[in-house]
């Protein structure tokens, strides 16, 4: 079996298992109707009407390109751990469990690259965007590169860290390589946050647009069932635990210098 074999074979296993643990993660979560999603935030009733429980889910209804953004929230989580992780290694390579990182792959494979690039992107948003008038069109290809690139990157951290552990020697190149995919996906989904969604909006024209909402919606039943955001969400907030990721006020910035 040769090293491309056994990585299709490895990711499929891992689909299979991100897709086993999306499945039962998300028991219970409502897909109704037309972008009609959940969320665990505060602001709104549940069923009953009642103010929901904290972390009880409600639903609420997202656009297309809303939804395409919020994906974007999954991944942007996925990528501070990727950098989270960079800095980890180079601290202290020794006590870093090589497994979270192998689940972030696994997640940002499966949700990233195979649903949200392959399935929406690539098949309706960057066809769309490159034949319509506007300076949206000067980014396709290079949005294609970068996926490109990301799944060859994304293939490598796949493959370095089936080990319990990553060796020193893996260290300075894994470290980079993760910079790097942070730097250029933060770039990418800005843009296509910013110029590119708005662009597709207008360049498909509000019937069409209705359409493609039904026709997404298909497409994430169709690979991970009623409940594939709020499962990716729930992993991605079980990761992040993991590495010691969940106190946000860690993140505020010190104050500047007087
Ligand atoms: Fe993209
Ligand atoms: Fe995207």
């Amino acid at each position: 079996m040769n090293e491309t074999t056994k990585l299709n074979e490895t990711t499929n296993l891992n689909r299979r298992r991100l897709l086993t643990t999306l499945s039962v993660a998300g028991a219970g979560a409502l897909m109704i109707g037309c972008r009609e999603n959940t969320r665990s935030t505060g602001g709104a009733t549940n069923d009953d009407g009642k103010e929901p429980a904290p972390g009880e889910a409600v639903p609420v209804q997202v656009t297309v390109a809303e939804d395409l953004m919020r994906e974007h929230g999954i991944l942007r989580r996925a990528l501070l751990v990727y950098q989270e992780s960079a800095v980890k290694l180079r601290q202290d390579a020794a006590s870093f469990p090589a497994e979270v990182l192998e689940k972030t792959a696994q997640l940002f494979r499966v949700f990233g690259e195979d649903y949200h690039e392959k399935r929406l992107e690539e098949v309706y948003i960057f066809p769309t965007i490159k034949n319509a008038p506007g300076g949206a069109r000067a980014y396709a290809d290079v949005l294609l590169a970068q996926h490109a690139r990301g799944r060859e990157i994304t293939d490598y951290l796949l493959s370095v860290s089936k080990a319990d552990r990553i060796s020193t020697h893996q260290v300075e190149p894994l470290a980079k390589a993760l910079e790097s995919f942070v730097r250029m996906y933060e770039h990418h989904a800005a843009l296509e946050d910013t110029v590119v969604f708005p662009a597709w909006k207008t360049a498909t024209g509000e019937q069409e647009y209705e359409e493609l909402s039904a026709k997404f919606e298909e497409v994430e039943m169709e690979i991970f069932g009623a409940d594939g955001f709020e499962s990716a969400l729930k992993r991605m907030e079980e990761i992040e635990a993991s590495l010691g990721l969940t106190n946000l006020d860690m993140f505020t910035a010190p104050p500047p210098p007087k």
